[in-house]
């Protein structure tokens, strides 16, 4: 096969994908998207790819060449609907709510007394999240009406528009740590805790991989979430209260996994490449 990788910067996922598709004896494209130039009313040649992974750091670049390389006929994973729509936090728990998978109760609000209308039903300690976003930035708690609402204030004189989408959430209260569970085409390969003193357990803000055992329950939600999302290669992060319930908190589609393979040991590049050759429509 000939398969290609869309990517920005390189990290050590992306080597490792590379590598792992060498090693099963495949071609690949390295395609530095960050690089190039696509004409939207030609072909770009890259119609001899079986398909692409995406790997861009960027929200953005990922949807945008996505979309490019879809329409001009080469499958893309994650695809378009996939990438925009695990994006897309209030999309996210929206679906997953709906489909009955357990997410934190969370509402949203376009001003700052919906915002307080929100947290007089659920309480405090809150959870305010951009709707866009990774790697924890700019998700903030509020624990009382006063921080809630200078919360609120920043983001309403933040230029982004999307920060004026108040996506306010209840608090889990968790042990000290949170699950990244992987989910590649229907099947369940490696999941971590990551343990931290903070309530953000971001492994860009310090929190530490320790390898997870998977109950059943955790398996299944795992699995229906990746399922209802569509995916695909997905990393699922999902908080467990004290009292022993989880709670699906959101969907990455182009999940980083470094930490994963080095506490498992296990090949994760070449698992997401043996599933997808699998799994990808003929
Ligand atoms: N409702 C919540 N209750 C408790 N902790 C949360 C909640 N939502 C998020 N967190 C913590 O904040 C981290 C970042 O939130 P998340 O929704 O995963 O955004 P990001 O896309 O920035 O990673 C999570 O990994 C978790 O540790
Ligand atoms: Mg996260």
């Amino acid at each position: 096969m000939k398969i290609g990788v869309a990517y920005d910067f390189v990290r050590w996922e992306e080597r490792a994908i590379i590598d792992a598709i060498k090693k099963l004896g495949h071609d690949v494209v390295p395609l530095q998207v960050s690089k190039k130039v696509f004409w939207l009313t030609e072909p770009n040649g890259y119609s001899g790819l079986d398909f692409i992974i995406q790997r861009c750091v960027s929200f953005y670049r990922a949807l945008s060449s996505t979309a490019i390389f879809e329409e001009q006929g080469i499958q893309v994973v994650n695809n378009f609907n996939v990438i925009r729509d695990c994006e897309d936090k209030l999309y996210t728990t929206l679906k997953l709510a709906k489909n009955n998978i357990p997410v934190p109760r969370t509402g949203v609000s376009f001003s700052r007394d919906g915002c307080l209308d929100i947290a007089e039903k659920l309480g405090y300690p809150l959870v305010v999240k951009p709707i866009y976003g990774s790697w924890g930035r700019m998700v903030s708690r509020a624990l009382d009406r006063d921080s809630l609402l200078e919360i609120i204030e920043f983001r309403e004189y933040m230029q982004s528009p999307y920060l004026k989408v108040h996506y306010v959430q209840e608090y889990i209260d968790k042990p000290s740590r949170d699950i990244r569970a992987f989910y590649f085409w229907g099947e369940v390969p490696a999941a971590i805790y990551r343990v931290s003193n903070s309530w953000k357990t971001n492994t860009a803000l310090g929190g530490v991989a320790v390898e997870a055992e998977l109950n059943n329950e955790l398996i299944e939600i795992v699995k229906k979430t990746g399922y209802i999302m569509g995916g695909g290669v997905l990393g699922i992060d999902i908080l467990e209260s004290r009292d022993g319930r989880y709670f699906v908190s959101e969907v990455n589609a182009v999940p980083e996994f470094r930490n994963t393979v080095r506490v498992t040991g296990k090949d994760l590049a070449r698992k997401m490449i043996e599933l997808t050759i699998k799994n990808i429509k003929k």
